[in-house]
């Protein structure tokens, strides 16, 4: 026989509307996540959507289930005790085979549900930290960042490899963050474009140093720029370049050269003049054995007195390097790789200051498919007479494909919203510290020479035309004389 109150609280549950709504949920999302599951072991999702429905939300439902389920059957309980007076627990009698069976099943139950739960978690965690959930799911929002990302030397380095590290801490602040990434986009409310500098972005020496440490050695590495002019005939300029990297691994070569800045003695501070970091007022260099100190200050635009307790930003990797995936070629830099590869044929008249012109006013498209239908018209009407149809066809197409690499008119985001500190030509770069204009109070100035970071090796038009030399060229420059005290980018801006 049932002892008292037993027969009821089976029922209860069924009675109570808000018990049968819960159970009915949690009973729904279940069979659901349970679908999925299978879905994902037999053939794994290809959209990054249902992952996030999978293992996060609907595993909210189930949770929101249960909670009506329990808050069902203690208003019964209240209501009951109201009507009964005060009544006792349920005793459990583990010498009654009955209690001894539901035991076990709740037991089992339990321990089932414990399962699937810490599954659910570690296959949640995995599907937040893909590149397909980084890149793909805020699909207009990352767009320019994802696409960018593809085409890079680190499109296999997952996004939390630079942008979260390892640790648990990291992980938790971005996910906080992400939150409100989550909001921003749900409401629309996010910026266009992203600003950059990241700020809160992980310090460097705990993610790029995970895989490039900065005692490796790296010599001088060799760099070609094939350029093509803008007169008529396109005509072609080659630079060669050998690069100081060098490193701080006395085991491989001498200690210096670029990687300079990142020799563990040295630490290299500076205070930018705003948040762009694009102009840099004042830097300070520490040494720690011989414990000397050194201040430069910018002796054409000097620290207002009043900034000088602004924060001081240690150096790293990400100051020079700060687009080692986010890549965004200017139409410059991009057409004269296609040029040079020949996608585009060199011979069909100023066609990279066509291809150029096209690509700058298409940017300002309200959408990347309305900016390449706008190419292809002016391309299209600027060489209506020319003969060779197939070749303007590939020009046409292979500007088109420039576009999508690095065009993302949606997000306003193109070459001039992500300034590259690496070089000087057409960002200041380097020459933020290197200009020549910064000085010490004993006179000391950071060099500006040109022979400091890189030798000239190679320069000329044509290749059989090119003056070669292994000890290094001086900078024969295409457009002139350079006026004293202009830097390259007073000039050069990536487009025509
Ligand atoms: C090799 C390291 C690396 C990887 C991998 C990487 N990023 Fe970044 N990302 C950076 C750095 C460095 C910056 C900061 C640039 C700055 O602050 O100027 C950045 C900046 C960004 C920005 C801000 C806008 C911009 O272009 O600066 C977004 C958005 C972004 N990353 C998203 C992603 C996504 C999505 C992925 C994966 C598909 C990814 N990142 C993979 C290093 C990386
Ligand atoms: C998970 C490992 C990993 C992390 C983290 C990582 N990288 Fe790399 N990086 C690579 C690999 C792999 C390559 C490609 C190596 C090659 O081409 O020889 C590479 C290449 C590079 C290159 C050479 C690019 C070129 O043009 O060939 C630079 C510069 C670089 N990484 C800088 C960085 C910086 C800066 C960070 C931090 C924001 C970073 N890396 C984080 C693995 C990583
Ligand atoms: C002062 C600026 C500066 C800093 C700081 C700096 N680098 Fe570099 N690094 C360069 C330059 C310039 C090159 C060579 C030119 C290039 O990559 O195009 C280079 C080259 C490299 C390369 C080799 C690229 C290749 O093509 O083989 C790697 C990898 C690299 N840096 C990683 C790092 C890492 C990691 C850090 C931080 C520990 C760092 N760098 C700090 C300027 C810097
Ligand atoms: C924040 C300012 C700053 C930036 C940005 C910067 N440098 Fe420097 N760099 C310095 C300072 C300061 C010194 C040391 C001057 C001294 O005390 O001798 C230095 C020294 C050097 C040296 C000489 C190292 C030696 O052996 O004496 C090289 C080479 C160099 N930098 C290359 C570069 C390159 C390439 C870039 C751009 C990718 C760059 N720097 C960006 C501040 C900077
Ligand atoms: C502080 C270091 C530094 C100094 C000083 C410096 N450069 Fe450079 N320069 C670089 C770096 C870094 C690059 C880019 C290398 C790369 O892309 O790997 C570069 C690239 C170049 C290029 C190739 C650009 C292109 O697009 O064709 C030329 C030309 C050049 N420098 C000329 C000069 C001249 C002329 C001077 C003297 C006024 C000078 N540089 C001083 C660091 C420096
Ligand atoms: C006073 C403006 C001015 C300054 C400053 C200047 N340039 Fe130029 N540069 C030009 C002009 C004009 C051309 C010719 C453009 C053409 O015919 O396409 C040119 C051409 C070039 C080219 C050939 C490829 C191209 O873009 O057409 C390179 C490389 C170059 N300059 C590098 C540099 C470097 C490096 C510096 C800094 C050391 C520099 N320039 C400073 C105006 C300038």
């Amino acid at each position: 026989m049932n002892e008292h109150g037993n027969q009821h609280s089976r029922f209860t549950l069924i009675r109570n509307w808000m018990g049968i709504a819960g159970a009915a949920l949690a009973m729904g999302s279940l069979f659901a996540v349970l679908c999925l599951i299978a879905f994902d072991f037999l053939k794994g999702f290809r959209r990054p959507y249902i992952g996030l429905l999978t293992y996060l939300i609907l595993p909210g439902f189930i949770w929101a289930g249960l909670m009506l389920m329990g808050l069902g059957l203690w208003q019964d309980r209240r209501r009951k005790r109201r009507m009964a007076g005060p009544s006792s627990l349920p005793r459990i009698d583990l010498n009654n085979p009955r209690h001894r069976r539901i035991l076990n099943l709740a037991v089992g139950a339990g321990f089932v549900f414990v399962l699937i739960t810490a599954f659910g978690s570690f296959r949640g965690y995995e599907v937040t930290e893909s590149v397909r959930f980084c890149g793909a799911l805020c699909h207009t929002v990352m767009k320019p960042e994802y696409t960018t990302y593809q085409n890079s030397p680190h499109a296999r380095v997952r996004c939390t490899a630079c942008h979260i590290g390892p640790g648990a801490s990291w992980f938790v602040r971005s996910k906080i963050s992400g939150l409100y990434q989550v909001y921003a986009v749900l409401t629309n409310s996010y910026p266009r474009p992203i600003p950059v500098p990241v700020k809160n972005l992980r310090p460097a020496r705990e993610t790029c140093e995970e895989c490039h440490w900065p005692e490796k050695f790296y010599g001088a590495l060799e760099r070609t720029y094939t350029h093509f002019l803008s007169a008529k005939e396109n005509p072609r300029w080659t630079i060669r370049l050998l690069v100081k990297v060098g490193g701080a691994n006395p085991t491989h070569g001498p200690v210096g050269g670029i990687h300079w800045h990142m020799i563990v003695a040295n630490r290299l501070e500076y205070i930018p003049a705003d948040e762009t970091r694009q102009s840099i007022p004042w830097v300070r260099v520490s040494n720690r054995e011989t414990g000397r100190v050194t201040v430069y200050e910018s002796k054409d635009n000097p620290l207002p007195a009043n900034q000088k307790n602004r924060a001081v930003r240690v150096l790293d990797c990400i100051d020079c390097h700060n687009r080692p995936t986010h890549i965004f070629h200017s139409p410059d830099q991009a057409l004269d790789l296609a040029l040079w590869l020949n996608r585009i044929d060199p011979s069909i008249p100023s066609i990279k200051v066509n291809a150029s012109r096209a690509l700058v006013e298409s940017a300002s498209s309200s959408s990347q498919t309305q900016a390449l239908q706008q190419v292809a018209e002016k391309l299209g009407k600027e060489y209506a007479d020319y003969k060779d149809r197939q070749k303007i066809e590939q020009a046409i197409s292979e500007t088109q494909n420039i576009l999508r690499s690095n065009f993302f008119p949606e997000m306003k985001t193109t070459w001039q919203a992500r300034p590259d500190n690496i070089g000087h030509r057409i960002f200041p770069g380097c020459f933020r510290c290197h200009d020549g204009r910064h000085v010490s109070k004993t006179g000391d100035t950071i060099t500006h020479d040109c022979d400091a970071c890189h030798t000239i090796i190679a320069q000329g038009p044509e290749p059989e035309k090119t003056a070669v030399s292994l000890s290094g060229l001086k900078f024969d420059h295409p457009g002139g004389e350079i006026p004293e005290g202009m830097l390259c980018n007073d000039c050069h801006n990536g487009a025509p």
